[in-house]
């Protein structure tokens, strides 16, 4: 039986009712802060109960927009986890800020007990990511934050739909940072983001700067970028928007079985989860002995497992001139070698995930 880990040709094996829309679009030369944005941005703020959603190119740009209006200036320190996918890092040093990782608990994601060793007076922000559709410690953060005057940005990309009692992964901070790039959990044609935010001023702020600072056609109020989320995308991603919570509840599903299954096997861990909470397993990760045989073994039975990530941020060369080294961060070191993502989408049906299981059972035996 083969298990793949990707779900992108069957999920558009039918695309005519979405290419029905790219024509119109086509038709009518609404490509630029078109109409259809519009409309997915406000049924993007509503999803997430927030009062403004604003389409970027990506969710590296949410993030780096984000830290702009945020007043995040060159010289500022910007606290995240050590095992989150490179953009984070990326979208803090390219605006100049320093990257000040701090280490990750058996959750998964970033240990707030250890927020405030990092703090110094530089500090300006936390950027807690809610990796693979896991949630952060919200409530602790916020009071770390809040005591400290740091502004809280959250890279949501991989946590569209997750929510910590009822209220949705990026709503806790100043923005919330998401991405729909083909392989995130509302997946467009290609490269989007969004940024969404309850603050008036970050919204203005975020309009001008997607936008080449352009406050209208001919008055330019700040020299700034050009990362203005495509209409033709928006009009994909509201195809996609209405069947988001059917697609999240699949893959939780999913979760909720090997969570159970895999719980039986001495050879494998599952995080620690918070049972008040809505996970939505952007990836399925646990952690497992012989993680590299397991996925070999896995491979010729014809289920694909991956690793998100095998090589935590602070190890990586584009880190260096940070100056950290091993054993800077134990627990992410320790959780890169243990860590394996089996496929959860949405299109793995009863019989895939049974025998993933089964296969998983049959190597340790
Ligand atoms: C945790 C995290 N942050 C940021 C990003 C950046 O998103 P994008 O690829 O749309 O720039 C991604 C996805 O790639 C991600 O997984």
């Amino acid at each position: 039986m083969e298990v793949p880990y990707s779900y992108l040709k069957e999920q558009f094996s039918s695309p005519d009712a979405i290419l029905a829309d790219v024509k119109k679009l086509v038709q009518s030369g609404d490509f630029t802060l078109g109409k259809a944005l519009e409309e997915f941005e406000k049924k993007f703020a509503s999803y997430l109960g927030a009062k403004y959603a604003i389409g970027v190119g990506t969710g590296t740009d949410a993030l780096r927009l984000s830290l702009m209006a945020a007043g995040i200036k060159p010289g500022d320190e910007v606290i995240t986890a050590a095992n989150t996918f490179y953009s984070t890092a990326a979208a803090i040093a390219t605006v100049g800020a320093r990257p000040v990782f701090v280490d990750v608990d058996d959750s998964l994601l970033m240990n707030p007990g250890l927020i405030e060793k990092a703090i110094t007076k530089k500090t300006k922000a936390i950027i807690p990511v809610h990796l693979h559709g896991l949630l952060c410690e919200m409530k602790k953060i916020s009071v770390i934050a809040k005591k400290h005057d740091l502004v809280i940005i959250e890279d949501s990309c991989q946590s569209l739909g997750a929510m910590i009692e009822g209220k949705k992964a990026g709503t806790f901070g100043l923005t919330g940072c998401f991405s729909f790039h083909p392989l995130k959990p509302l997946n467009v044609w290609g490269d989007a983001g969004m940024v969404v935010t309850d603050s008036d001023a970050v919204k203005d702020r975020i309009l001008l700067l997607r936008n080449n600072g352009l406050k209208n056609r001919d008055e330019c109020e700040e020299y700034a970028y050009n990362c203005r989320m495509d209409t033709l995308q928006a009009v994909v991603g509201n195809h996609l928007i209405g069947d988001l919570d059917k697609v999240l509840d699949a893959k939780i599903a999913n979760a909720n079985y090997y969570d159970k299954e895999l719980s039986k096997i001495k050879q494998i861990k599952v995080p620690a989860r918070n049972s008040k909470n809505r996970y939505v397993f952007h990836n399925y990760v646990v952690f497992a002995e012989k993680r590299d045989e397991l996925i070999d073994y896995l491979k010729k039975k014809g289920v694909t497992a991956k690793i998100h990530y095998p090589i935590p941020l602070h190890l990586q060369k584009a880190s260096k001139y940070l100056g950290y080294k091993a054993g800077d961060f134990p627990v992410a070191e320790a959780q890169a070698k243990k860590i394996i993502s089996l496929p959860v989408h949405q299109y793995i049906t009863k019989e895939q995930r049974e025998f993933v299981v089964k296969m998983i059972k049959e190597f340790y035996k």
